[in-house]
């Protein structure tokens, strides 16, 4: 038996009828963009994340850059974020204007570390964009505290963790703007690109909605430089019929995460005490000799991926390079020893005990017990 390391067809296969009757709803009805699907999705979006609006748009590299437009985010300022994230989060700084400047992670939870963040603001400092990377939450005290301080803006890329809170209380509760990406492999995806923001301010969700719309109101006429990036209706009616096995999607997410960290050792960061504060888009746990385990599960039919290999202040997009060796040194080391395992709502118990099982075999080296570099985060 393989294990791939996803497979969206089985999502898909698990609510298929809901998935058919989406896409006629909307065949029927012949209205593709901004129609009532949209407004029923953002209503159901933003009622999920405790949340008084949403905003659905194009994807969650463009979400995240309106985000930033609203908050006046422009050229000449500095957005300071997390090296260890997708590209997308540091080209939606890029496409706002702005510079992205990278501050070192936390060793334990490879999340944005808040100390850090801090002693990289500038007079030219305008927000903080913190990553809640693999579905667990930053800490949003510290970063909500630092740019209070500061008086900074701060904005959330939640495009990894849909679902997750902090201390019982909705991720709006630590700023005005939480952004999702609805990507096909995300916790809640799409059947192509989606994304939204989320707020509980009217003002900032009816600025979104200008700036994804070319800046027009009711007729043709633009009130500002804005973008082109709207939810269509077909995807608001697919993550509609998808929303509802979200939570259940996440849970079983929990207990996978769970098992693998009984039976092989904790992800980076370990389990938090708080549950809903990680939905574990992905199980990742550092090894010093990647390549040569990621070789001996692929031998084993059991994929695997590196999120991610390169991180950002070593990327040609953002002015950097590995001669910038040295600068960020947790997450460079980081980036040699991550590997994210296959977890997902539909892997089977069965294909996780093989997962298990074959970390296992990869532990007893053919000439005694010493372990093969396998290390928790921890
Ligand atoms: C952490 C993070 N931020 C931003 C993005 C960008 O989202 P999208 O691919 O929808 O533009 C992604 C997904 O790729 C992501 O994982």
């Amino acid at each position: 038996m393989k294990v791939p390391f996803l497979d969206l067809g089985r999502q898909t296969a698990c609510c298929r009828g809901e998935v058919d009757a989406a896409v006629a709803r909307v065949l029927d009805r012949a209205r593709y963009v901004l129609d009532i699907e949209l407004e029923s999705f953002e209503r159901e979006w933003a009622a999920f994340c405790g949340a008084r609006f949403a905003v659905g748009v194009g994807n969650g590299t463009q979400a995240l850059e309106i985000a930033l437009r609203a908050s006046g985010v422009g050229p000449g300022h500095e957005v300071i974020t997390s090296p260890l994230t997708a590209p997308f989060t540091a080209q939606a700084i890029l496409g706002a204007g702005a510079i992205p400047v990278f501050a070192d992670v936390d060793e334990r939870t490879l999340l944005l570390d808040p100390a850090a963040a801090e002693s990289a603001v500038t007079p030219r400092t305008r927000a903080i964009l913190p990553v809640h990377l693999y579905g667990r939450v930053a800490d949003l005290e510290a970063f909500a505290d630092i740019t209070r301080r500061h008086g900074l803006d701060l904005v959330q890329d939640a495009c990894q963790a849909h679902g997750a809170a902090l201390h019982g209380r909705p991720l709006t509760a630590w700023s005005r703007w939480v952004v999702y990406s609805f990507y096909p492999t995300k916790n809640l995806g799409a059947l192509g690109d989606g994304g939204a923001l989320v707020t509980d301010d009217a003002e900032a969700a009816e600025a979104a909605r200008l700036l994804r719309n070319g800046g027009v109101r009711g007729q043709a006429i633009s009130e500002l430089p804005a973008l082109n990036s709207r939810l269509d209706e077909i995807q608001a009616a697919l993550l509609r019929a998808k929303l509802p096995h979200l939570a259940e999607w996440n849970e079983r997410r929990r207990q996978l995460a769970a098992f693998y960290a009984r039976e092989i050792g904790p992800p980076v960061g370990g389990i938090p005490a708080e549950p809903g504060s990680h939905v574990y888009h992905l199980y990742v746990v550092r090894v010093e000799r990647r390549a040569e385990l990621q070789q001996f599960l692929a031998g084993a039919g059991i994929g695997t991926m590196v999120h991610y290999p390169r991180p950002l202040h070593w990327q040609a997009a953002f002015g950097g390079s590995p001669a910038c060796a040295g600068a960020l040194p947790v997450v460079e080391r980081a980036c040699r020893e991550i590997i994210s395992l296959p977890l997902h709502p539909q892997l089977e118990d069965a294909e996780a005990e093989l997962v298990i099982n074959a970390i296992r075999d990869y532990r007893l080296p053919a000439t005694g017990s010493a372990e093969r570099g396998m290390r928790s985060a921890e």
